[in-house]
């Protein structure tokens, strides 16, 4: 623990982001707290950190703040060193107890938690003095209009008696929900989860500081009842005991992230009295026990938009036994909390800018605001991104190629091929961001027409001579291989890229820039006066912008406008657990953002068949 309390990121991790992120967000997202007040913009000088080994770059901010020796040294501001490469970082334990938290987006978040904790030092009563226990505690912490339940005032007049009378309240949104004997005001913990339908990502934070003392993830425990939302949901219409069994698995996913946290964080459960769930509409539904069946047939309708605070033991946790759940309320069946949390870590409805916010997922969620109207939708993109229904797919796990150059000109021993795979292991299969990169490297270099069809054996050999030999056929079907691990390797075996998946990935993108191009249409915008395109989610920030662009996946816009905008959700979830305001501003989000329903328009049609084109 540091100085004041708040506990130091641990002394060896190894995290992994997606190429390009500074340093700075690589560690709030992956819960090591660095000094700032400015938010990642580069102008509070306060982010420092010691680069070891390697190259990186020296800024003029840099130059400003550190010595030649300190320079020479590696340090540098954190907010300014772009990850592109594996890097050694050193980040120094905080120096000041912050008053406000960097999360998201570069947002500053002035700390201000639902969760208060007041240490109080009371009179004892006398026959002079017969206020109520409950009078004497509220007089003495006179800024918060104090309510008390049942449960509090069983455990009052024993907690003051046996502790002399010094307590601590604990108190969220007003409402006491304990009294603990002395002085625990420096226990202040909540979790926040990024409930998704493949991954849950927890998250333990010190509200008082608004540190983040350890994150961990681990995959949704609903994967036996299907892959993704529809066919949970399908299987709560199947069968009547289905939606308890799926409760009880997004209960014992929590259940387990939250123990996992709080040992890593050296924190007792007990002392954690709040948490926040970022989820999509089914997860949240799931998670609470409430049908989903009506999420997953036309019309589309939600049960409701914002789901009551419930105790978090009612999820299954075993926390503070009052602590409460908060989730995030959803816009739409299919923008959900995880959506509205995403907003609020970019700051869609605070920036002025017009900012496309794209999650690219089976269910792709959109959002654009040009300053002033904030539109969403959701396009059905299907399971290519996640590797489903790709001869070759897999998930990003160890193994799946996630990054692929392709050189038509290599001479000698350099690779016309050259290939990133996850682990740095024997490439296994493609995952999401690969098979962008497989279809826009073959469209670059002229082997894959903009139809998307393979061009023929003797324009390859024309094109591409040092290519063409990749490209071969399994039984009727043209492919393009990837990795062969031998010569002698059938190419059924090998790892490859076939005419059907880029069919597949084809409607994949088209369905996403449909979404975008009609929701840019309907606020008489075009490509170039996007100012920034935000890639949220976890397949998203992988993504090679320049890939995007090229297969027409995003606006055609500068690489520079596109950026990785990493777990947005989860940051979102910790802002709503920092801050009472940030929180509000969520459910604002509800009145501020129009859905729009795309298949209900008549140029969908017409929209999608343009869209299918990469030179689109
Ligand atoms: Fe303020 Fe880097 S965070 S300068």
């Amino acid at each position: 623990k540091a100085e004041d309390g708040s506990a130091l990121p641990p002394t060896q991790r190894g995290v992994r982001v997606p190429p390009g992120v500074t340093v700075f967000d690589a560690a709030s997202w992956n819960g090591i707290a660095i000094d700032s007040t400015c938010g990642g913009h580069g102008t509070c000088h306060k982010c420092r950190i010691r680069v070891e080994g390697g190259e990186v770059p020296i800024t003029r901010h840099d130059a400003r703040t550190f010595t030649e020796s300190q320079l020479t040294d590696g340090w540098r501001l954190g907010c300014l060193v772009h990850a592109t490469r594996d890097l050694a970082v050193e980040v120094p334990p905080l120096t000041t107890r912050p008053k406000a938290a960097t999360v998201g987006i570069g947002r500053q978040v002035i700390l201000r938690p639902a969760l208060q904790k007041r240490y109080v030092e009371l009179a004892e009563a006398t026959l002079s003095d017969q206020r109520t226990d409950l009078v004497r505690l509220t007089d003495a912490i006179d800024d918060l209009e104090l309510t008390a339940d049942l449960h509090v005032l069983r455990r009052l007049s024993t907690v003051l008696r046996e502790s002399d009378f010094k307590v601590t309240a604990v108190v969220l949104d007003e409402a006491l929900i304990d009294v603990e004997p002395g002085d625990t005001t420096a226990a202040r913990y909540a979790i926040a989860f990024d409930l998704g339908t493949t991954t849950v990502v927890g998250t333990l934070l010190d509200v008082g500081t608004g540190t983040p003392l350890a994150v961990t993830s681990s995959l949704n425990k609903q994967q036996p009842f299907g892959g993704d939302v529809i066919t949970r949901i399908s299987a709560t219409m199947m069968d009547k005991d289905a939606l308890g069994r799926l409760q009880e698995a997004a209960g014992a996913t929590l259940a387990e992230l939250a123990t996992r946290v709080c040992r890593e964080g050296g924190v007792d459960p007990s002392q954690v009295y709040e948490v926040a769930v970022a989820g999509n509409a089914t997860m949240t539904a799931l998670a609470l026990g409430i049908d989903p069946e009506p999420l997953g047939v036309a019309p589309f309708v939600m049960t409701a938009a914002q789901p009551p605070s419930v105790l978090a033991s009612e999820l299954g946790l075993s926390l503070h036994p009052r602590a409460r759940a908060f989730f995030f309320p959803a816009l739409g069946a299919y923008v959900g909390g995880d959506i509205v949390a995403g907003m609020l870590a970019t700051g869609m409805d605070r920036d002025k800018r017009t900012r496309l916010f794209i999650d690219v997922g089976t269910n792709c969620e959109i959002v654009l605001s040009d300053g002033e109207t904030i539109l969403s939708t959701a396009a059905p993109a299907g399971p290519a991104f996640e590797g489903g229904a790709i001869r070759c797919g897999m998930r990003a796990a160890d193994g799946a190629i996630e990054v692929i150059k392709v050189d038509p000109h290599a001479l000698g021993d350099d690779p016309a091929v050259t290939l990133g795979v996850i682990g740095d292991v024997e490439p296994r299969g493609l995952c999401g961001s690969g098979l962008v990169d497989a279809v826009s490297e073959l469209v670059r270099v002229g082997l894959l027409d903009d139809t998307g069809r393979l061009v023929t054996d003797e324009a390859a050999k024309e094109i591409a001579p040092g290519l063409a030999d990749r490209l071969a056929r399994i039984g009727e079907e043209r492919v393009f291989v990837l990795h062969r691990p031998t010569p002698e390797t059938e190419v059924a075996e090998c790892v490859y890229l076939s005419q059907r998946d880029v069919r597949e990935l084809q409607f994949a993108k088209a369905a996403i820039s449909t979404g975008w191009t009609l929701l840019l249409e309907q606020l008489g915008l075009e490509h170039r006066d996007v100012q920034q395109v935000l890639l949220a989610g976890s397949f998203g920030s992988y993504l090679s912008p320049a890939s995007a662009v090229r297969i027409g996946l995003v606006p055609k816009l500068p690489v520079l406008r596109i950026v990785a905008a990493g777990n947005v959700a989860g940051e979102g979830a910790k802002m709503a657990l920092l801050s009472v305001r940030e929180r509000a501003g969520a459910l604002a989000l509800l009145e501020e953002v129009s859905y729009v329903e795309l298949s209900d328009r008549p140029d969908f049609n017409d929209t999608f068949v343009d869209q299918l084109a990469f030179g689109s």
